[in-house]
């Protein structure tokens, strides 16, 4: 490895294009022939077939995918030079001292944080994560040089955080201090809970390597990750800006109310026209329904004509057709008329109802030919695609006024005559960004007297569209896109489906993702616009999301996401970190990419829900209903634990040494302000579990029950506050303990058997408790069962999982420890003195692990004798106990009768299954073993 300083890349010789530059090893004249010939590379690739045959292979003509392609940094298609990128990086990369071993502990931060920055907002996208917030991430998990991976970059503010790591304003504006050295340092509480600034990373750039399936997002991304003459392009912007208003200027200009002043359009309003269903009239909506001197859309309006009242919600709208020589088609589209008329005269502004000469500017732009070339892109039937269709807007053009149209075609074409090409790709990106306003999706809310854009994830056409000026909002774009895009390219950027994308094995330091969750939102619909101006398309067919017009529910989403995680797990070095941020409010999707992490190999070691309101955050385990922002940690085991896993297996030494291994990735604490937080991962239940789901996954039976695995547990790990820690975290977590004092307790929602069991647990651990008062709590709590889940006894959960002091012999510890410290006359006494044997009779406590391990064989007896009549019934099961369901899956698989798996998981509903992730991961895998037999 190449020795550098921290600061080398940043110091590297700014690119432009009049000087000699080198790239993947060679030197180029200057940066324009550098591009011709990979360009000339990349045309030779796509005489491939095997290449365009690249499953997500954008839908585009070579010349189109050509024309966006800044090759080897950004293709609009597979990137055939990422391995290249890769090794060139790997060698730059800062030597480390000697002895140095990588470790970091999972990390979640707010992903919303940074949403004012200007490279955030110079283009909109469907959900960004802002690059300040991925920035913590990465300065968390990597080092100077690292190389970072997103498969689902969007915008690709991924790349702009990596760079960004070198950027020591930036990160001092993170919050972080930063030492001459370049060491960043944070603040934490020492073990005191004072205040003190910890070193945690080092400035530096990092590189990623960017991958979307969406060629509008990877230009997008392409744009904001590669140098550009920012001077050039304001120069070149206003230029055309200003050609084409010389040209079509007029289409713009009004008559003030004076008669005499010209003023300047800044956007017009238009209106849909309806029908009356009683008079048959045609009704302009706006003037029947609008009072704009109140702000007010009235519900119900009456016919002007016959005075019939007309509900806007079952309003027949009116249709006109015409000619479109561009496809040679008749269309027949919603019938709109101008009906506002914002202008400018000087600075001042004014409004006016459009005037007949308003009208006949409007008609004549109809009338003219179009002048320039541009594409037609029809809009096909789609999840998102109904509302432009029922407006008649069957091509993408038409989601244009005519009168915007024919400007937005006439600066394209002159973008397109630009020579540099790097300069057209940004002009180009400059365009896209402006498009969100100009089309008919933008719409003008009377309620707020203005205009308010598009409503967010959809291509829903108004009623009341604001047809705004290209001239204005292109030239308030301009200052929008004058960003410091620094000299230097840090990433790779490519076009096509994650799980295709071409990296060596073993290779990157870290990936942070924001994946599509579920039917949340259409990407490629949502992308149509854009792509038909770039001229290259989404191939749909592995966008991961749920679509039932792309014949994808819930099970193709997680085989999708399944495929792209393990890409990721292959491509990332061993006992590296991925980050994966999640919002969709359903169960069920949750369930599915936590089942398809797993499945790709990944060990989820914490999962941390985002309180935004509160700035906190909090553990969450198990199916939940997720409300907020989820970051998931996972990482790819290492240490040789995979190499040794493979022969230890099948011997209760893998076991252990999983938990040793999963343990070492587990946050030591957690804090929620001054209090120290339960880390669930560390429960010895969610340990089995994970341990479980490591086994299963790797198609091996688990070599010991869970009673074995309890105590294995408490020989072989500390114990403390029910939680397991390794040696060297134990001394740790007792620091922390002594300074904060407590250990907040989670907070738990009972709504079935297993959550009914952890809460009483928690109930009881430090204060046992008799039935009677224990009842009226557990009553409390019983508002959210799920309605499938069978209601147990307070009786039969006590008597199955807990033990009650029947006043003979000792007084067990539990009890006794209890008793002692909160009574005073019982402290110091036998554990066979009467008085406290009086106190301590009927109580409940939880067992230690050897009796523990009694109860959960006799538990597991009565479990798998409700799942045999599981078995036998014939019809769907609706209501029943899913720990049973949940011990008979697992005595299947160790049986591998895989068939009794799906036979039974064929019988509860659907929601049940998609929504427990243990089930889940039985099913899938039963389902894969049958297939394979
Ligand atoms: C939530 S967005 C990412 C947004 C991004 N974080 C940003 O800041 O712009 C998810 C992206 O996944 C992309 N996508 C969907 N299926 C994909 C697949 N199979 N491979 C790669 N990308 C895919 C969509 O095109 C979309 O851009």
């Amino acid at each position: 490895m190449k020795e550098t300083s921290l600061f080398d890349s940043l110091l590297e010789e700014p690119q432009k294009p009049s000087g000699p530059v080198t790239c993947l090893g060679m030197t180029f004249e200057n940066d324009e022939a550098r591009r011709a010939h990979f360009t000339e590379e990349l045309r030779k690739k796509l005489q491939d077939p095997v290449f365009r045959k690249i499953e997500g292979f954008p839908i585009g003509s070579d010349e189109d995918i050509l024309n966006l392609s800044d090759p080897p940094y950004y293709t609009a298609c597979p990137n055939p030079w990422i391995a290249d990128f890769i090794a060139e990086w790997e060698a730059q990369k800062p030597e480390q001292p000697e002895g140095y071993h990588y470790h970091r502990e999972p990390f979640a931060a707010d992903v919303s944080e940074g949403k004012n920055d200007p490279i955030y907002n110079a283009h909109s996208y469907h959900t960004k994560v802002p690059h300040k917030a991925i920035m913590r991430y990465i300065l968390h998990y990597t080092q100077p040089g690292d190389i970072v991976l997103d498969g689902f970059c969007g915008t690709g503010m991924t790349g702009v955080a990596a760079k960004m790591c070198g950027d020591r304003e930036v990160v001092m504006s993170l919050g972080y201090q930063v030492k001459p050295d370049g060491t960043i340092l944070q603040e934490e509480n020492d073990d005191e809970g004072k205040k003190v600034w910890r070193p945690f990373s080092k400035i530096g750039v990092r590189k990623a390597i960017l991958n979307d399936l969406s060629p509008a997002a990877t230009f997008i991304a392409y744009n904001y990750n590669t140098p550009v003459d920012e001077v050039a392009f304001e120069k070149e912007a206003k230029r055309i800006l200003k050609e084409v208003e010389n040209e079509c200027g007029w289409m713009y200009e009004t008559l003030h109310i004076d008669g005499k002043t010209k003023g300047k359009i800044n956007y017009t309003v238009w209106s849909d026209v309806i029908i009356c269903s009683h008079c048959g009239t045609e009704i302009v909506y706006w003037d029947a329904a609008i009072n704009k001197q109140k702000a007010e859309v009235k519900e119900k309006f009456n016919c002007p004509t016959c005075s019939s009242e007309i509900t806007k919600r079952n309003v027949e709208k009116a249709y006109e057709s015409w000619y479109d020589n561009s496809i040679s088609q008749v269309v027949r589209m919603v019938k709109q008329v101008p009906v506002l008329i914002n202008y400018s005269i000087g600075k001042k502004r004014h409004e006016k109802r459009p005037s007949d000469l308003d009208l006949e500017v409007v008609s004549k732009i109809g009338k003219e030919p179009y002048l320039y070339k541009f594409p037609t892109t029809k809009i096909e039937d789609g999840a998102k695609t109904r509302e432009p269709l029922a407006f008649g807007a069957s091509y993408t053009h038409l989601m244009y006024s005519m009168r915007n149209l024919k400007i937005l075609i006439a600066i394209l074409d002159r973008i397109n005559k630009v020579n540099d090409g790097r300069l057209q790709n940004y002009l180009k990106v400059w365009f896209t960004s402006s498009q969100t306003r100009l089309h008919r999706m933008n719409r003008y809310a009377a309620q707020h007297q203005r205009h308010v854009g598009p409503l967010a994830n959809t291509l829903y056409i108004s009623s009341t569209p604001a047809e705004i000026s290209p001239f204005y909002f292109l030239n308030l774009k301009i200052k929008e896109n004058l960003l410091a895009l620094g000299s230097v390219s840090s990433s790779a950027i490519q076009t096509g489906d994650a799980s295709k994308v071409l990296i060596p094995e073993n290779s990157l330091d870290y990936a942070f993702i924001d994946p599509p969750f579920g039917h949340n939102i259409m990407y490629s619909d949502l992308n149509i616009i854009w792509e038909a101006w770039l001229g290259a398309k989404t191939n749909s067919e592995p966008e991961a999301i749920e679509n039932k017009h792309q014949g994808k529910g819930l099970d193709e989403y997680r085989v999708l996401m399944v495929s792209a995680f393990k890409n990721a797990y292959k491509a990332l070095k061993p006992g590296r970190w991925l980050t994966v941020e999640f919002s969709n409010t359903k169960a069920s999707v949750w369930n599915s990419i936590q089942t398809a992490l797993t499945d790709a190999g990944f060990v989820v070691a914490n999962v941390a829900a985002l309180n935004k309101g509160r700035g906190g955050l909090h553990a969450i385990i198990g199916p939940t209903a997720v409300k907020q922002d989820l970051i998931i940690s996972a990482y790819k085991p290492n240490g040789g634990f995979e190499e040794r896993f493979q022969k230890e297996a099948q011997t209760e030494e893998g076991v252990w040494d999983f938990v040793r291994t999963h343990l070492k990735y587990l946050p030591v604490t957690k804090q929620q302000g001054a209090l120290l937080q339960f880390v669930p991962e560390r429960d010895p239940r969610i340990l089995f579990d994970q341990m479980v789901a490591y086994y299963v996954r790797k198609g091996y039976p688990v070599p010991i029950s869970s009673q074995e695995f309890q105590i294995g547990l408490a020989q072989r790990f500390i114990e403390r506050d029910g939680m397991y820690f390794l040696p060297d975290q134990v001394a740790e977590y007792d620091r922390k303990k002594m300074t904060s004092g407590e250990l907040k307790q989670m907070s738990m929602f009972v709504s079935d058997e297993a959550s009914a069991i952890q809460w009483l647990r928690q109930l009881i651990k430090e204060k046992p408790q008799t039935f009677s008062d224990i009842n009226p709590q557990f009553m409390q709590q019983l508002g959210g069962w799920s309605k499938n889940e069978a209601q147990l006894d307070l009786r039969e959960l006590l008597n199955q999982n807990f033990l009650c002091y029947d006043g003979k012999g000792p007084v067990p510890e539990q009890i006794h420890a209890y008793l002692s410290t909160n009574w005073k006359e019982l402290r110091n006494l036998p554990k066979d003195d009467p008085t406290l044997v009086a106190k301590a009779r009927d109580r409940w406590y939880v067992p230690d692990p050897n009796k523990a391990g009694d109860l959960e064989k006799l538990r597991e007896k009565a479990l798998l004798k409700e799942f045999e009549e599981y078995k036998e019934v014939k019809k769907k099961l609706k209501v029943f106990r899913l720990e049973a369901v949940r011990a008979g899956f697992k005595k299947a698989w160790q049986e591998r009768d895989y068939a009794v798996i799906v036979a039974v998981a064929d019988k509860i509903p659907n929601n049940v299954l998609e929504e427990d992730p243990k089930l889940l991961m039985w099913y899938d895998q039963a389902v894969t073993r049958m297939g394979g037999e």
